[in-house]
């Protein structure tokens, strides 16, 4: 990305407006649910740093960044690319991998009757391999690899790389409690994940997620405080006490230990935790996030004593999701583009879709195992169905049911961007032409080329439509053309559960709340 924050985080103040919308777009069905989550997986192994392994299936890319944190020695080798460009990001990518986790937590049989359990296992470890190098005495996490500014200079492969691989890191005297706090949840959702499958390993990612969160929360502090690197690029606007209780209660998720809840308890007001009504989630701004989460556990039996202050949480996860189906009063709703699609802002638009649309899909199963039905201000009596035919209406939007008729998920349909963003996929693969490309010289040959880019990055979901759904194919565009780890990986799970869902009962059929759209 290039150097302005990639969150401005702004309120808008949206006017209503109803447009009917046709639905002559193209229809989506079951079959594409499944290809579109092989295809979300490939496009994490697209985006690894480090050596790659025998078995990757993105065959345009090779090894590279091999010598990440030798000057500070220290070996940071692997890891996730974040977007188009080669720094690696810890916030971002931690975020990413939660994402990840969470969703094959919810998901995890819809996913292995896809076939593509492995695949999104393969995806959570390369990030929590990292982490767990990352992390390397109890108070220390190296935070990010190389800088924003001298990337951005170079339009270059990451096979050929040449800029500034410096890491940063995060200590005591440098506290940085977001980073470190969405690190710990990560790797507690990760540990849940992996419980069953592989116990020394979860029980490695437990540990270190205990200890982050620890750190994290007794040496208080914003990373970007401590990091000059990451203001322009990944500032943490929203602070850090958001990652503080999603910390705690990942790991009250993954330990049962009460004294996690009860953090999220005591700090539910002081922290904002019932207190922030928001639209939004993103790797910044994680309470919607956190009210889901809470709300879930008003489910279980062992946590009648704290009903009180889950049902607070619960009251502002409603907000949230009220306010994405437009059902909330004037002036707190998303607003839509006139195609129907959430709209949060310009930059990277389809963060806020895709982590919506899975917040969406655990709502109505809160909904639906409850037995309840959610009432907004604007209209009560909504039913689970209806909130997940919502969710879908966005999946399908993103899939090809649009005004431009183009997939967002790069390389699903037959319509899709073609001049992604990214530097890899812009450059001739490394596998036919081994020739180094400088610095700059990928900006003289490369960048500015009319042409697709020769290779396509599956899988990838791009920063999306402007706000009357219209959309520019073009590289140097990146506010619409860059694709992000973090766009990806909330639809993991909902492609899977869609996939599911349309192969047993045809899915949900009520879509009324897709017909009316405001902007
Ligand atoms: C909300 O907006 C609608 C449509 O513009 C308007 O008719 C209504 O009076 C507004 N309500 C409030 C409470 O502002
Ligand atoms: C999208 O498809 C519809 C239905 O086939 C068609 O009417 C419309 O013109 C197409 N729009 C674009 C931008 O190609």
């Amino acid at each position: 990305m290039q150097n302005i924050p990639k969150n401005v985080f702004t309120f808008t103040i949206p006017f209503i407006i109803f447009t009917l919308i046709s639905t002559t777009y193209a229809a989506v069905n079951s079959t594409t649910y499944a290809t579109a989550l092989s295809k979300s997986l490939l496009y994490f192994e697209a985006q690894r740093s480090g050596r790659l392994p025998y078995n990757q299936r993105v065959t345009w890319r090779d090894h590279s960044a091999l010598t990440d944190g030798l000057e500070q020695g220290v070996d940071l080798v692997g890891g996730y690319y974040d977007a188009g460009d080669h720094v690696k990001f810890g916030l971002p990518m931690a975020f990413t991998v939660t994402m990840l986790s969470w969703g094959v937590i919810e998901n995890g049989d819809a996913i292995k009757k896809a076939g593509e359990f492995e695949h999104a296992l393969e995806a959570i470890k390369w990030g929590t391999d990292y982490f767990i190098k990352a992390h390397t005495s109890p108070h220390v996490l190296w935070a990010e690899v190389g800088d924003g500014d001298t990337d951005h200079y170079c339009w270059q492969r990451p096979e050929d790389m040449t800029t500034s691989r410096r890491a940063h890191k995060v200590d005591e005297a440098n506290p940085g409690s977001d980073v470190v706090g969405e690190t710990a949840a990560a790797m507690a959702a990760a540990s849940i994940v992996f419980r069953k499958i592989n116990p020394h390993y979860s029980h490695l990612l437990l540990h270190h997620a205990k200890e982050l969160f620890e750190f994290g929360d007794k040496y208080r502090g914003k990373y970007d405080e401590s990091l000059e690197v990451v203001k322009s690029y990944y500032a943490s606007v929203s602070g850090y006490k958001d990652e503080l209780l999603w910390a705690a209660l990942w790991l009250y998720k993954a330990t049962d230990n009460v004294d996690y809840l009860q953090y999220t308890i005591d700090n539910a007001l002081n922290f904002g935790g019932i207190g922030w009504a928001i639209s939004e989630f993103s790797w910044d701004v994680k309470f919607a996030g956190v009210q889901i989460l809470a709300t879930q556990l008003l489910m279980r039996e062992n946590n009648k004593e704290h009903k009180k202050t889950l049902e607070e949480y619960h009251s502002k996860a409603k907000h949230y999701i009220c306010s994405c189906l437009n059902k909330n009063n004037n002036g707190t709703n998303v607003d839509r583009t006139p195609g129907g699609l959430l709209y949060v802002r310009q930059w990277n638009n389809m963060q806020y879709v895709s982590s919506a649309t899975f917040l969406l899909s655990l709502y109505s199963d809160f909904l639906k195992s409850t037995n309840q039905l959610l009432h907004c201000p604007k209209q009560s009596s909504i039913t689970h169905e209806q909130i997940l035919g919502f969710a879908k209406s966005q999946v399908d939007y993103i899939l090809g049911a649009n005004p431009m008729n183009m997939s967002y998920l790069v390389g699903y349909g037959s319509s899709y961007p073609k001049r992604v963003h990214h530097r890899s996929a812009s450059i001739v693969p490394f596998r036919d032409n081994k020739a180094f490309i400088g610095c700059t010289q990928g900006y003289d040959n490369w960048y500015g080329k009319v042409d697709p880019n020769p290779n396509v990055l599956v899988g990838a979901l791009v920063g999306g439509p402007d706000f009357e759904d219209g959309f520019s194919d073009d590289r140097g565009n990146y506010v619409q053309t860059e694709a992000c780890t973090y766009n990806t990986a909330p639809l993991v799970g909902v492609f899977a559960k869609l996939n599911e869902l349309e192969g047993i009962e045809e899915g949900p059929k009520d879509y009324s709340f897709s017909i009316a759209s405001s902007k």
